[in-house]
């Protein structure tokens, strides 16, 4: 079959994601071919470190692409089939809030989960809205992959307000977590296994994982996360031995799976099953946001100005991982019609057939050009029907409030969620989070 080379928008182009995305598109060109890679941030001074590097490394590998970066929404979305966006609306200055605005009253200041994430939510929505805009008015055929966070939120502010739009929102933690489960069993990736998962984005669970002839590996994975959690250090292969933080979630997995054996569990519930041990361990004046902007945004940004100062790519330390090998699988899937099975954040129309039609939930998807089709799960333990659906009325209301104004709504939905301690509690941080957000958030009357 002749394959059709795609053109790619990179939206949130800045992003210490973007050249590793780069860097998986270049390693499957094969399979998936490419014209024209375009990089779009409204922060171009950002953007401009990650691009300068990124031309060279596009310039030499496949001289054949061209590329471009921009903060024109026209130059950017005009002749695109695909844009790849992961946008942090309000930047790691905002970030830094969502944090540490909870832990000053308290409670859980975490990046998507609890009031933190529901205030990035509040940021978020417009943008990507805006985002989907641009994508219809200039590449009407164009799909968008997404990224951006908090993904719940994002995904249920689109399926209320542009329904039909091509839209699929993503998250790289379920998969991060099945790479980890393959290495426990000794299979070589996430693709050699076959899994039945369920739930909403950062609150989800394994309720069955095989390998491709159908053996049931439950009880070895049990096994191993009730000892471990998903950290891999005990079998000497952990991925991420320079972030002792992540390391701390993995095996805390642990305490997580043991308030439910009969399932496996996603890291993020920590933060709901568990909120007074986080805050104890958390340290107010340095939170996750310092260790990415010391870790992460250093190793990256600090690699693109060598090798924009080098002129070459050569002897790279960019690494490549399962975040960037999702969306390409994922575009791969729809561009030529592979069918692959993928877990995707989508309207669940009935999949859990005890959770409402309108919830948008993490399932599994079959991808091919008409875009996902979910696979049914059939209902769910009353456990995590009671959880879900606490967690999913707390972030419909979080919708309803950005698109009604309505401080009230937004005021339930704090007090609803499970991180929460009491409602004069949700009042005080929902004011300070107001005044912190005065330059993102609408008026809430
Ligand atoms: P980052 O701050 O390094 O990069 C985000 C970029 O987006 C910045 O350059 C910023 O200037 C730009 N931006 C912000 N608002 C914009 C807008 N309205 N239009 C265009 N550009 C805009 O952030 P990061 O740590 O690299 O993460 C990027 C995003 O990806 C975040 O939302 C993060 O939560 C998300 N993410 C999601 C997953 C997932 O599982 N869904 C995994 C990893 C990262
Ligand atoms: C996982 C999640 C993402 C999240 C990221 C945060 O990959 O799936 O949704 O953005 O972790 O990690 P950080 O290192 O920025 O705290
Ligand atoms: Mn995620």
């Amino acid at each position: 079959m002749e394959l059709h080379p795609s053109s790619i928008v990179i939206a949130g182009g800045g992003s210490t994601y973007t050249p590793e995305i780069i860097l998986m598109l270049l390693d499957n060109l094969d399979r998936f071919p490419i014209r024209q890679i375009k990089l779009y941030d409204n922060d171009p001074t950002r953007q401009k470190l990650v691009a300068d590097a990124c031309e060279i490394i596009v310039r030499e590998r496949a001289p054949h692409i061209a590329f471009c970066a921009t903060e024109d929404p026209e130059t950017a979305f005009t002749d695109v089939d695909f844009c790849m966006a992961h946008i942090r609306s309000g930047k790691y200055e905002m970030r830094d809030r969502d944090e540490k605005i909870p832990l000053a009253h308290g409670l859980v200041g975490q990046e998507t989960c609890g009031v933190g994430g529901m205030a990035y939510g509040l940021r978020s929505i417009p943008d990507v809205i805006e985002l989907i805009d641009f994508m219809e008015r200039w590449s009407p055929d164009c799909w968008m992959l997404n990224y951006s966070n908090p993904a719940a939120i994002v995904a249920e502010a689109v399926r209320k307000v542009r329904p039909n739009s091509k839209v699929l929102n993503i998250c790289d933690m379920p998969i991060d977590i099945m790479e980890r489960m393959a290495k426990i069993v000794g299979l070589q990736s996430r693709k050699d296994l076959v899994v039945r998962y369920y739930g909403l984005n950062h609150f989800g669970w394994w309720s069955d994982v095989r390998d491709q002839e159908g053996n049931d590996l439950m009880p070895r994975l049990k096994e191993y996360v009730s000892k471990n959690g998903y950290n891999l250090e005990p079998l000497g292969c952990e991925p991420r031995l320079n972030d002792e933080d992540w390391l701390k979630t993995y095996r805390f997995a642990r305490e997580v799976f043991a308030c439910d054996p009969t399932v496996l569990p996603t890291t993020y519930f920590k933060y709901y099953f568990f909120p007074d041990h986080v805050v104890e361990e958390s340290d107010p004046k340095y939170t996750r946001v310092d260790m990415v902007r010391d870790i992460r945004e250093k190793e990256v940004f600090s690699e693109c100005r060598r090798i924009a100062s080098a002129g070459t790519s050569e002897g790279t330390t960019l690494k490549i991982g399962v975040h960037a090998s999702f969306i390409v699988d994922l575009a791969c899937a729809i561009a030529y019609n592979t069918h692959e099975r993928m877990l995707l954040i989508v309207p669940n129309n009935g999949a859990v057939s005890n959770l409402p039609e309108t919830a948008m939930v993490e399932i599994p998807c079959i991808v091919g050009s008409n875009g996902p089709e979910p696979l049914s799960i059939g209902e769910i333990p009353w456990f995590q029907k009671g959880l879900i659906e606490q967690q999913l009325a707390a972030e419909k209301l979080v919708v309803e409030a950005y698109f009604e104004r309505s401080y009230h709504k937004l005021l339930q939905a704090f007090i609803l969620s499970k991180t929460m301690k009491d409602a004069s509690v949700a009042r005080a941080v929902l004011d300070d989070l107001i005044e912190a957000n005065k330059d993102y958030w609408p008026d809430f009357k």
